[in-house]
């Protein structure tokens, strides 16, 4: 070809090029990307398949140095871990000068807020409030869509029944109908009704799938479970998020079946795609695909890349796998050209949506950042939903709340720490916003009391502890030294102080991702301080700060008052002062049972019976020699300042047929002294099946505020539909038989009636 004809074919090629934008707005969608498609090379087509993070903020083991570059050359489509509107403006830059211009896609960890940090997931689940839940959701994604993101990898609704397992921070608990209420509020959230809206960003359900199953709550451990505990269980969260209309999904670390969930075509392929409909595309874990090969699936990248492909992975996170091995696995005929068309139609289908085509800077946008990253409204809603994932485990003599008088010492190492109020992933967080318990008691009580301070001593002394928490800064051989100090002035200030408010539990570093603990009791030195405090004979209100359930006996036989507040995000000491000084009165309840020791783990609610059930006076029957089979606050539990009452149960029927509807009536009281919130709950027991059920299994709640002297009739409707369950065949079905409904305030404390169905 004459050099003549190149220029002008460049030339003309460029036109076609800045004309793109325009184009995205007047085709639709499908034709669209089918023209663009037609233009693109093969390594075009597998960059857009490739994401990395970019050196803001790393969140794994490795990271590429020359992604800039590889973003320059058309061979990454997404970035991760890069947010701002200077930043992600600068590398869309750098892909708006390849040859298609083809937009980046930022994604991110927004887990619980974004700047506005809200609580752990664990915390804010203990809301009840499906409202509030997708509130949190919609905030983070208005300040992250003004951050330059587009994408988050949320929600995290692994069904998680072990403590251990670090990662129960991130979800909402053990309760699959719980979860799945949870899963449709969060993409709601997130996503809104349309992601063409500059204020609306991609979630990303994960991870698929099991990973909360965990054996011995060991991260990144083997998953193995019979079918029946998948689909019952574990997967309808997942599900749930799909009906929702989530745009993404994450695969999950572990194996499902013996196959890692990132080579998994059963679970990526015949599951998700064909039987529940996903159109949306699929992204590996942070390299999960390399993995595979310590999985022992496969003997290099080669073999691992050829396995996602085949499954149905869309894009490979920071695994560069795909980048480097689809063309050659194209040729050996290992996978199709149609596979990579289509996970490639899929990336490019989410950009469009999103409106990159139209405009690829349309979220960065520096003024709508500062009018709404950390706005008034936000932090306000963020006070409101800590204050409601605030559990009162435990109010003896009525301790609580406290009087706005006297002389109140804030003792414990995490009464002033920043950081650990926001909690583990809390991703663009800025811990220096953060109010701790210190500050929100001073801010509440300004000079009408006197607040004394003293931490008392180090969140943990165990270095080997402290060294694998990263996030802890190591401590200094006189900080060790200092510890008698810091005790004796802690036993000072108690002893001057008209009642003692104890900050302690784990940093948020001992939580989240890779910190799974054998022993999740307060660490041993928080535990003598707390005991020293107690010896002086001053009330002692335990403020717990934590990503998991604890085990407490020891502090709930001992201390008259206890707080559950887990890491409550940005406003966390304001809301916590909100309930200790009784603004408002604690509603929270918990949604992960709390076991006595680590040997009842896993513990959870919906156990089944056995052929044995619990029978003290028989040996052989299903329980410990040395602990009861109960655990020390059943799933559901939280108290309030006042009192609710519940009177018996009544249904308007003893017969349920498969087209009736069972109505549930129950009346609650508030015989306290103050106005407040209750969460009612609804169980059911189908007592007998095909398959065996579970002992007691949520349906259903209602969250109502009643004043003083204020009750309430509540009616719960369950049809047929409510009592289906997966058979032996996974069917999901019913069966005739007998059923007991509970209602109550938590998972034990319970009314009941019975009722058959047709
Ligand atoms: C985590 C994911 C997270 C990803 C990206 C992984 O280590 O398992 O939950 O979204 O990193 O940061």
């Amino acid at each position: 070809m004459k050099k003549a004809h190149v220029i002008t074919g460049l030339w003309l090629m460029g036109l076609y090029m800045a004309a793109l934008p325009v184009i995205a707005q007047q085709l639709p969608r499908q034709q669209f990307i089918q023209r663009l498609m037609k233009q693109m090379t093969l390594d075009e087509k597998i960059g857009q398949l490739n994401l990395l993070t970019s050196d803001m903020d790393v969140t794994g083991p490795f990271m590429k140095e020359d992604y800039k570059k590889e973003i320059a050359s058309g061979l990454c489509g997404a970035i991760f871990n890069a947010y701002t509107p200077r930043y992600t403006r600068q590398l869309q830059e750098i892909a708006m000068k390849t040859r298609l211009k083809i937009p980046l896609l930022f994604g991110y960890d927004v887990i619980h807020g974004h700047k506005t940090i809200f609580p752990i997931p664990l915390g804010e689940a203990c809301t009840w409030d499906m409202a509030l839940l997708e509130k949190s959701a919609r905030i983070a994604a208005e300040e992250a869509s003004a951050d330059g993101l587009h994408w988050t990898f949320s929600p995290m609704v692994d069904i998680a029944r072990d403590p251990r397992w670090g990662r129960v921070a991130e979800g909402v608990g053990e309760d699959t109908w719980y979860g799945v209420q949870v899963a449709k509020a969060k993409v709601k959230g997130y996503q809104g009704t349309d992601l063409s809206a500059n204020n609306t960003i991609l979630a990303c359900v994960k991870h698929f799938a099991l990973y909360g199953a965990v054996e011995a709550g060991r991260d990144y451990n083997t998953v193995d479970m019979s079918r029946h505990q998948m689909f019952e269980v574990y997967m309808p969260p997942y599900k749930a998020a799909i009906d929702a209309g989530v745009a993404t999904v994450m695969t999950a670390f572990n194996e499902v079946d013996g196959i890692p969930a990132t080579g998994n075509r059963w679970l990526l392929t015949d599951l998700l795609r064909k039987q529940w409909g996903f159109k949306g595309f699929v992204v590996t874990d942070y390299t999960s695909m390399n993995e595979m090969i310590p999985h022992g699936v496969a003997k290099n990248e080669y073999e691992a890349g050829g396995l996602a492909m085949n499954a149905g992975v869309d894009m490979d996170m920071q695994g560069s796998i795909y980048v480097t091995q689809l063309k050659q696995l194209l040729q050996d005929k290992k996978i199709t050209l149609q596979q990579i068309d289509a996970a490639v139609y899929r990336v490019l289908e989410a950009k469009y949506n999103l409106g990159l085509f139209s405009d690829p800077f349309r979220y960065c946008d520096t003024t709508r950042a500062q009018q709404v990253i950390l706005s008034a409204a936000h932090l306000q809603a963020a006070r409101e939903i800590a204050q409601r994932s605030i559990v009162l485990l435990k109010n003896e003599g009525q301790l609580l709340p406290l009087k706005k008088q006297g002389t109140i010492a804030v003792i414990g190492p995490l009464a002033d720490s920043k950081r650990d109020m926001i909690g583990n992933w809390s991703a663009a967080g800025d811990a220096a916003r953060a109010v701790t318990l210190l500050e929100g008691i001073k801010n509440k009580l300004g000079q009408g009391a006197t607040v004394l301070y003293a931490p008392g001593g180090h969140i943990t002394t165990d270095a080997n502890l402290l060294s694998k928490a990263w996030q802890q800064p190591q401590l200094k051989q006189s900080d060790t030294a200092n510890s008698a100090q810091m005790l004796a002035t802690a036993l000072e200030q108690a002893k001057k102080a008209d009642i003692v408010v104890m900050a302690l539990g784990e940093s948020q570093g001992m939580t989240g991702e890779a910190a799974s603990r054998s022993d999740i009791s307060i660490p041993p030195g928080q535990r003598s301080l707390l005991k020293a405090i107690m010896a002086t004979g001053k009330p002692v209100v335990l403020v717990l700060m934590n990503g998991r359930p604890l085990t407490l006996e020891w502090e709930n036989e001992h201390v008259p008052a206890i707080l559950e507040t887990w890491f409550l995000g940005t406003t966390a000491g304001d809301a916590i002062a909100d309930v200790l000084f009784g603004d408002y009165n604690p509603s929270g309840k918990i949604t992960m049972t709390f076991s006595r020791n680590v040997g009842q783990i896993p513990i959870y609610y919906n156990y089944k019976n056995t052929g044995r059930p619990l029978d003290p006076n028989n040996k052989y029957s299903s329980k410990y020699l040395d602990v009861s089979n109960e655990p020390l606050f059943p799933f559901g539990f939280g108290l309030s300042y006042t009192r609710f009452t519940y009177s018996p149960v009544s249904l308007d029927k003893k017969q349920l047929s498969s087209t009736s509807k069972l109505r549930i009536m129950v009346k609650v009281a508030n015989e306290g002294n103050y106005d407040g919130e209750e969460v009612v709950q609804l169980y059911i027991r189908d007592h007998q099946g095909s398959i065996t059920r579970p002992v007691k299994e949520l349906k259903g709640f209602k969250k109502i505020f009643l004043k003083k002297g204020e009750s309430r009739d509540i009616v719960f409707e369950l049809g047929a539909a409510d009592l289906k369950f997966y058979d032996k065949e996974l069917h999901w079905t019913t069966e005739p038989g007998s059923f007991t409904v509970f209602v109550g305030t938590n998972s034990r404390d319970v009314q009941s009636a019975d009722f058959t169905l047709q």
